[in-house]
Parts: C-alpha cells; sequence; structure tokens
C-alpha cells in the first residue's frame, strides 16, 4: 500500500517536474493522509496541518544561516478573515469560518490596496488580502512549543505589506514560530464617517483578528499559545501599542515589542478622518448630506477608482497624517490617545489592566527623523539640503511644529525649539543645523512618545519588572535606506528592520532590503535575533541566551536602557538616554502649550480642552 502510493508520487513528480499543478492538488492531498504528515512531491516537500479551519499544506525548506542548516515549514497565504469585499468594505472583518477543501498555503496572497511608495515588483494588490503566513522551525520532538511571534508591519497607516519581510532567519535561528499578515490600511482600513454607518479602524480590528487566529490556531503548528508576543515598526509599533490598550486581547498575546512607534504621535490618529470621508464623497459624485448613503454609494466605487481619489486628493503620498488613519470610534480606540500615556491617568481602567500585565520592549533608534528629510516638510531637494539659520527658523522649524500639532504654535513654543535645537557653539554652521533637523524631528515625533508609553508602562506594571528599553546607535556599512540621501550615514528610521529579519528580502520590492551586510552587521544581526527572541521566550531579553549583556529593567526613576551597536559587553547598558530633550517635549513644550496662546480664540480653545481635561479626569477618578 504505502509503496503504490510512494509510486504515485513519484510519478506526479516526474510529469510535473518543473511546476506544481493546481489539478494535481486533489490526488495530492489524498496521498498526504496515508503518508502522515509530510511527503515530496513535485520540486519540495509538503508538510500539512489540520486547523480550527481545516486542512493546510505547507512547504518544507532548509534555511542556511551562519553556516547552520535548518529546516523549517512556511505556511503563505493563509485566510484569517472573510475577504472584506462588497457589503463588508469598511467593516470590522468577518472571522474565516472554514475552508471548503484543503488550502494549498504554498504562496504569499495580494497585498492590500494602497497608494504606495513601495515598489511593488509582481506583487499585486486586491480588497481581498486577509491573509496571514506562518513560518515554524522543525522541532525536536512533537511535544516541544514553541514561542510566537506576530509582526506588524508599519507605512503610515498607508502602505505596507506583509511579504517583504522574509522571517526565515528570524524564525530559525531564534527557533520560534513567527507570523506574519496583510490588514487594511488608507481608505479601506481606516475610513470613518464618526459615527455608526463606518466608525473606522477596520485596519486595527484586521489586527485583532489574525492575533486572536494566531491564538487559536497556532499551537497545531508547534506554536505556544501562552507565549506570544506581538511586535511591529513604525506604524506597526503604534498598532503593537493599540493592541496592547485593547481588552479585547486579554489572554491573546502576553508580550509586546514596540520598535520606533507610539500612539500619541501626529500620524497615529486623524482626527478629520469625517471631513477626508464627506471630501472623498464629494469626489466620487456621492451624496454626502448623510452618511448613510455616503457609505453605500463608497462602497459601490471600484477599488481602483477609490486608490484614484486618495492620490488625487492626498497629493500622492505626500500628505502626513494619512487622511484615512486610526480615529477615536469609542469602541477600539475608547481613550484621548493623544493624552493617553500623560501621568496624569485618562486611560479606562480595562486598557490599564491589560496594557500592564503585558510585557514591553520598546527602543527607537539613533535618526528616527531622517525619515522627514522630504519636500513636504520644507527639504525640497534632499540630496543637497544644508539648510542656513534663517531658513531654518522661519521655515523649517514653523513646518515641523505645525505638522506636530496640526495647528498654530504659541509663538512661545517656535522659540524654545529653535533655542533648544541650536549648536551653540557654533550656531551658523549649516552641518549642525540639519543635524539639528533630523534630532527635532526625531524627538519631537518619536523619542518624546518612547518615553511617554515607557513611563506609564513602567509606572503601572511597578511590581512586574516587565518593561525593557532599548536605543540603537550604529553607523552602518549599507547606504540606500528609508534615508537615501548620500550625506546620511547613521541609522535611519526603518534601519532596524534588516538586523532583525537577518538581511533577507523577499527580492521583488524596496532596495533597503537588498542589503549585503558586512561580516559586524550579520553579528549584530545575529545579537538582535537572540536578544527579540529572548525576550519573546521568556519575558526576559536575557534568558534563556544569556549573552553576558544584563540588560536591566526600565523603571521611571532608574531609566536603564540597552544602547544597541556591535561588540554588546554589559558596558551598554545604560541610564537617563536624552532625557533633557525628552523632557522638553513630554513636559516644557506641553506646558507652553497650555499657558500661552496665539489669538482670543486659540486662548478659548485651550480653555475649553482644559475643561475637556477635567471632565474626563473627573469620569476616570469616579470609576474607582
Ligand atoms: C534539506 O537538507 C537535507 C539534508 O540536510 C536534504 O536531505 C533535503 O533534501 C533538503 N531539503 C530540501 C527541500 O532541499
Ligand atoms: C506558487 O508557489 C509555487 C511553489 O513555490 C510556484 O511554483 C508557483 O509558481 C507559485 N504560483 C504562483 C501563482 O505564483
Ligand atoms: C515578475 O515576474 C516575471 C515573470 O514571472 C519575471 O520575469 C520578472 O523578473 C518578475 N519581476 C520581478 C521584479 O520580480
Ligand atoms: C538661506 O536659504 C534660503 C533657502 O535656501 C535662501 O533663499 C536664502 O537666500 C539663504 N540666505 C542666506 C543669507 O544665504
Ligand atoms: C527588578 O529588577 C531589579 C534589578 O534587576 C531587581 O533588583 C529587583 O529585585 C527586581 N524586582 C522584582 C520585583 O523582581
Ligand atoms: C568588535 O570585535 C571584533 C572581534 O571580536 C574586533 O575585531 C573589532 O575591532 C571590534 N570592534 C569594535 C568597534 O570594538
Amino acid at each position: 500500500m504505502q509503496l503504490d502510493v510512494v509510486d504515485v508520487v513519484y510519478r506526479i513528480t516526474l510529469t510535473n517536474k518543473k511546476f506544481y499543478k493546481r489539478t494535481m492538488a486533489a490526488q495530492r492531498v489524498s496521498v498526504l493522509f496515508l503518508l502522515g504528515t509530510v511527503t515530496t512531491v513535485s520540486a519540495f516537500q509538503i508538510t500539512s496541518v489540520e486547523t480550527k479551519i481545516g486542512t493546510i499544506n505547507g512547504k518544507v525548506e532548509n534555511v542556511t544561516w551562519f553556516g547552520e542548516t535548518f529546516k523549517i515549514h512556511k505556511y503563505f497565504g493563509i485566510p484569517f478573515a472573510e475577504p472584506p469585499v462588497g457589503e463588508l468594505r469598511f467593516k470590522k472583518p468577518v472571522p474565516k469560518s472554514s475552508l471548503n477543501k484543503p488550502l494549498d498555503a504554498f504562496n504569499h496572497s495580494h497585498a492590500c490596496h494602497q497608494v504606495t511608495i513601495y515598489k511593488l515588483g509582481n506583487v499585486s494588490t486586491d480588497e481581498d488580502c486577509l491573509y496571514l503566513n506562518i513560518y515554524a522551525p522543525e522541532r525536536q520532538s512533537e511535544n516541544e512549543k514553541l514561542a510566537v511571534m506576530v509582526w506588524i508591519y508599519g507605512g503610515s497607516f498607508m502602505h505596507g505589506f506583509s511579504d517583504i519581510y522574509v522571517a526565515d532567519n528570524l524564525a530559525t535561528y531564534g527557533n520560534v514560530i513567527i507570523v506574519t499578515f496583510n490588514y487594511r490600511i488608507s481608505v479601506w482600513g481606516f475610513l470613518s464617517t464618526g459615527d455608526e454607518y463606518a466608525p473606522g479602524n477596520y485596519g486595527l480590528w484586521d489586527q485583532h483578528m489574525a492575533i486572536k487566529w494566531v491564538h487559536d490556531n497556532i499551537a497545531v503548528f508547534g506554536g505556544d499559545t501562552e507565549r506570544i508576543t506581538v511586535f511591529g515598526e513604525s506604524a506597526g509599533s503604534a498598532s503593537v501599542i493599540f493592541q496592547t490598550l485593547y481588552p479585547g486581547n486579554k489572554g491573546l498575546f502576553q508580550r509586546a515589542i514596540a520598535q520606533s512607534g507610539s500612539i500619541g504621535a501626529f500620524w497615529s490618529i486623524n482626527k478629520n478622518n469625517p471631513q477626508n470621508a464627506q471630501h472623498l464623497g464629494s469626489l466620487a459624485k456621492c451624496d454626502t448630506r448623510n452618511n448613510e448613503a455616503l457609505i453605500a454609494c463608497l462602497r459601490d466605487v471600484p477599488a481602483q477608482k477609490l486608490e484614484e481619489f486618495v492620490s488625487e486628493f492626498s497629493y500622492g503620498l505626500l500628505t502626513f497624517p494619512s487622511p484615512f488613519a486610526p480615529y477615536i470610534d469609542g469602541e477600539f480606540i475608547n481613550y484621548d490617545q493623544e493624552h493617553a500615556f500623560d501621568s496624569d491617568n485618562t486611560l479606562p481602567k480595562d486598557s490599564q489592566d491589560i496594557f500592564a500585565a503585558i510585557d514591553l520592549m520598546t527602543g527607537v533608534i539613533s535618526k528616527e527623523g531622517s525619515v522627514f528629510v522630504l519636500p513636504m516638510f520644507g527639504v525640497m531637494d534632499p540630496e543637497h539640503f544644508l539648510p542656513n539659520r534663517t531658513f531654518f527658523e522661519e521655515e523649517l522649524v514653523p513646518i515641523f511644529l505645525n505638522t506636530l500639532y496640526g495647528e498654530p504654535v504659541p509663538r512661545s513654543v517656535r522659540a524654545s525649539t529653535t533655542v533648544e535645537y541650536t549648536k551653540w557653539s557654533n550656531p551658523d554652521n549649516e552641518y549642525n543645523i540639519r543635524d539639528e533637523f533630523v534630532s527635532m524631528w526625531g524627538d519631537g515625533t518619536f523619542v518624546a512618545g518612547l518615553f511617554r508609553t515607557l513611563n506609564k508602562h513602567a509606572t503601572l506594571s511597578s511590581n512586574l519588572n516587565n518593561t525593557y528599553m532599548y536605543y540603537f546607535d550604529e553607523e552602518p556599512d549599507f547606504t540606500g535606506g528609508f534615508a537615501p540621501m548620500t550625506w546620511f550615514k547613521k541609522l535611519g528610521h526603518g534601519e532596524d528592520i534588516p538586523f532583525l529579519f537577518g538581511f533577507l528580502h523577499s527580492g521583488v520590492t524596496k532596495e533597503e532590503f537588498n542589503v549585503i551586510p558586512s561580516p559586524w552587521e550579520e553579528t549584530l544581526s545575529r545579537d538582535f535575533i537572540r536578544l527579540w527572541t529572548n525576550f519573546a521566550k521568556t519575558g526576559n531579553p536575557n534568558l534563556p541566551d544569556d549573552m553576558n549583556i544584563n540588560w536591566v529593567a526600565y523603571t521611571k526613576t532608574s531609566q536603564h536602557y540597552l544602547h544597541l551597536s556591535r561588540n554588546m559587553t554589559s558596558a551598554n547598558v545604560k541610564q537617563y538616554w536624552n532625557q533633557r530633550r525628552a523632557k522638553f517635549w513630554t513636559s516644557l513644550v506641553p506646558e507652553l502649550m497650555k499657558t500661552t496662546c496665539i489669538s482670543a480664540a486659540s486662548c478659548q480653545r485651550s480653555l475649553t480642552s482644559a475643561l475637556i481635561f477635567l471632565f474626563i479626569l473627573l469620569k476616570t477618578l469616579m470609576l474607582y
């Protein structure tokens, strides 16, 4: 019997040497049942698992990294939700109930629709995009349970997709299961009319559903449901924080890693979402007088057309925040996200509880601000950018503050910012001014949020020792990443990703993933993977694979952090990074924003917001 089956497989292989043929799928699957879990068909080995939604077939491959060969099981393109199309557009995702036949999970799905800066290569986009991918290293025994890490991509809630994060090295070298998935972005993920017709945040609900799918199904892939970490970068990092505050995720994951991004940043929310929905409606010639009709009409606009309208009114990509970003919908986000991490509590109690219980590792890299060297922020020619003092003070600082606060700021804020971001030993030196420009953006948008997040978490979970901070500062050998200017030599926003993913890339997309690492970069990549996967396994980045670094947990008073660099030792564990400028943004500027106003109208506005704040505070106190 077994021999016959092998013979059939062999014949299929012969007639099917070059290409895997769909027509063979049915025969082959029955073969799989007889042979057990792994067999060889065509050019690759197949593995098969029974999940709650049905049978899923994946590929078995060898991965060689650092002279070691590992076996990995990959399952690409697993649907975790029904296609969010037709009536389901602008709605919460609906879970995928069951597969009507075994799924050959050999290929990535479509990316979600987007107005993109990525070179998509052969990647196609479609609204039917809610799929996930699993990278599971082969286990020593059937009883071994592996820690699981679920990656959320960044891209300003406007673009991004899972395929480019190739996790072969991270999964095998770290011996963890990696899951990547697509969530809806741009108008499809975040359009909101501010009422029940289209509340918004579908992309965040997609993320939650993917996390739930992993929790419910990963055990059959060898995953440990008690050790699930959600991690992400940039908007993916802000997403991680949104998920850690959502009480519906209680018990679904235990740890979180937030890389370069948190809530409260100007790009992590768009309060004008409903106005933008109206504007989109008028471009699409919909009836904009009532939201029910508007949404019904927008549901009928072909995806391609929607994409054109969005690019039209957002000046291509050159808009921040995304016109359709997360929105305070009262359900997924039911708190004032801008002030959620201020020291006075405004967070709902159940959000505080889940947030405190989740182990958190978070950090930034040295020059996050590089990503803002763009025409829309006053830098018309990034490659030859060398601003003089007048231009810095009169143009660049005001554009920056306007973007950060979304409204004109008091003159005192402008003056303080200019004073703080000037190298007073040589204030007119244009190279210094350029450096300070990058620091100003990085501190205002990423560093301030980092410390708010850390302090809130460390305070709420003070008895747990479960907050870790890192700072990544190096001069990489590779160039051409997210900051393609030749004068830029430091690490720019997003350039921790190649290190974390072992310098793998899918070869079809962004150039920054096509980087060949030098030996020290490859070694540091290995260190990244050890620290990150240690944390995923135990909640402590020092264990079980002890690198003799002795990374000390962060508390509000000690402020320990790990300085990630080449050749790390315990001397890399330091304290009080960039505190003066962090305080500038978290203490001084908010104080100035409150106490001074530009005009009578804005004084009125600050009075109103002070009253609202007082009201929320009183309401919160009443809960206790
Ligand atoms: C993986 O490597 C093993 C030997 O270590 C070999 O027998 C097997 O055929 C390889 N599998 C693939 C898919 O290349
Ligand atoms: C799907 O993956 C298989 C195996 O990697 C490949 O041979 C095939 O061309 C892919 N199909 C598509 C439609 O990309
Ligand atoms: C896209 O696919 C075609 C056909 O498979 C191939 O020739 C081409 O090189 C691919 N392009 C990229 C950028 O991968
Ligand atoms: C400063 O830079 C601006 C913008 O590049 C330029 O228009 C202006 O002439 C410069 N001023 C001086 C004094 O060089
Ligand atoms: C927290 O960590 C510090 C330093 O690593 C240690 O001294 C302290 O005992 C820990 N506290 C708890 C509650 O584990
Ligand atoms: C890092 O360590 C390697 C070998 O261990 C050594 O060759 C190199 O000089 C060190 N680099 C730095 C910056 O200390």
